[in-house]
């Protein structure tokens, strides 16, 4: 399932505002160790690097595609292919990043923990996922492909929403103080089908890659019309797509 940079990019403003009020968030301390799980092409990465010019980074990702783009934009990094549910690295970390990255991986009960381990004595944990599931974003494919009329290895099982509730958060990075939050991004995109051209950068690529090209066309057709319902444009080129994230920022608990 490769990613393409090109599509992802699109809208990296929209995509790396959240990146970087999750890094704000990251209280102010020195980390010699610093991983970006699921870098992408590595703009976020580049800006824990200018916060923390001395640290020892790694961006992380299994996509080639996208490492590949990482090391051409960014060449004096390090970059490494690697699945975050197996990786492991060979010393505790003092930052480990993730934005918009572990929305893909399953069984949170298991990998939040597993992060959480991972960190150094004062380590920090940030962490931020898109969290739109009861939106038209992810509803309206959803109901598409349940009308019965698809391939039977339904693409429907590749829309799953595998976030927890918050609180469930909190607890699997125990012990640790813990800052979560949820934000609502209110985007204002602009030109023909921007709430298609979002997804299919993001949540619908499994679902594209799993469909022939007359499915895929007809999906299309079916989530286009019926996200000009949903999203309306505004009459001035722009529509409004209201985009939901939760942000977990877990660090040591201060004595006392
Ligand atoms: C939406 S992009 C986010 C990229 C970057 N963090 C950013 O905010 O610009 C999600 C990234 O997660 C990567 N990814 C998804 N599942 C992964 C996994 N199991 N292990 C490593 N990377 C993964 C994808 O290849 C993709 O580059």
């Amino acid at each position: 399932m490769p990613w393409d940079p090109d599509q992802y990019l699109k809208f990296v403003d929209h995509r790396t505002r959240p990146g970087i009020e999750l890094l704000s968030r990251v209280p102010d301390f020195e980390p010699h160790t610093i991983v970006d799980l699921g870098c992408g092409t590595g703009n976020l990465t580049r800006l824990l690097q200018e916060r923390w010019p001395d640290a020892d980074i790694v961006g992380i990702d299994s996509s080639t595609e996208m490492i590949d783009r990482a090391q051409r934009d960014h060449p004096d990094m390090r970059w490494s292919v690697a699945d975050v549910a197996s990786w492991e690295p060979s010393e505790p970390i003092d930052l480990v990043f993730s934005n918009a990255t572990l929305h893909w991986l399953d069984d949170h009960d298991q990998l939040f923990p597993r992060l959480r381990s991972l960190l150094s004595t004062n380590g920090v944990l940030a962490v931020q996922m898109p969290d739109n599931w009861a939106a038209p974003t992810h509803r309206i494919p959803a109901e598409v492909l349940g009308d019965g009329t698809w391939p039977d290895a339904a693409p429907s099982a590749l829309l799953r929403d595998r976030l927890a509730r918050p609180a469930e958060y909190a607890r699997w990075v125990q012990p640790a103080d813990v800052d979560l939050w949820r934000t609502t991004y209110f985007q204002r995109l602009s030109g023909d089908d921007p709430v298609w051209n979002w997804v299919t950068g993001s949540v619908l690529r499994p679902v594209l890659a799993a469909l022939d090209d007359a499915d895929r066309r007809r999906f299309s057709d079916l989530c286009r019309e019926r996200y000009l319902e949903a999203y309306p444009p505004d009459g001035d080129d722009f529509t409004t797509l209201p985009f939901s994230r939760l942000f977990i920022v877990a660090g040591a608990r201060p004595p006392g």
